[in-house]
């Protein structure tokens, strides 16, 4: 058995086999693995005794359980209207620039994921971005810049 499906036995286990467990179990998974592998998919349906398909529909309509590989800081960037009145292109240019990937990528050390993100509810300090659970207001891009350089500096 792969660790993947170990992983997804243990979750169940201690969420239930039940088919409320659904949820909780795929965020469980995404917090391990940081995304949503079609085997862990496949795992989910066979140990809570559901389809495959609704397993796929759960995961690609809550758009936080990633189902593409991520990197280790995920940052997202909030495209909203008052952040995109603030700068943000200027912001996501930036990132985009320095860690050599676009919107949606990971950069090839898998240190890195830009996205973007719907309003994060902090328009009054925009534009701002969250890495990871952590929220970062009133960004310039050296800010930016400076803030990703921390995290590249963190043990990996
Ligand atoms: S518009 Fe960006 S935080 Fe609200």
């Amino acid at each position: 058995m792969s660790t993947t499906q170990l992983m997804v036995k243990d979750l169940v286990k201690r969420n239930g086999r039940t088919r409320n467990s659904l949820m909780p179990v795929l965020q469980g998974i995404v917090q391990e693995e940081n995304f949503l592998s079609e085997e862990a998919m496949l795992s989910v349906a066979e140990e809570l005794d559901i389809s495959v398909a609704e397993v796929y529909s759960t995961a690609s309509f809550y758009t936080f359980l990633d189902t593409v590989p991520r990197g280790k800081n995920i940052i997202r960037v909030c495209k909203t209207i008052t952040c995109h009145m603030k700068g943000k292109d200027e912001i996501i240019n930036a990132l985009s620039n320095a860690l050599k990937i676009k919107v949606g990528e990971t950069t090839s050390d898998k240190q890195f994921t830009l996205l973007t993100a719907n309003c994060l509810g902090w328009c009054h300090k925009g534009p701002v971005m969250l890495i990871n659970d952590d929220i970062y207001p009133d960004l310039t891009v050296e800010k930016a810049l400076d803030i990703i350089g921390a995290y590249s500096q963190k043990p990996k």
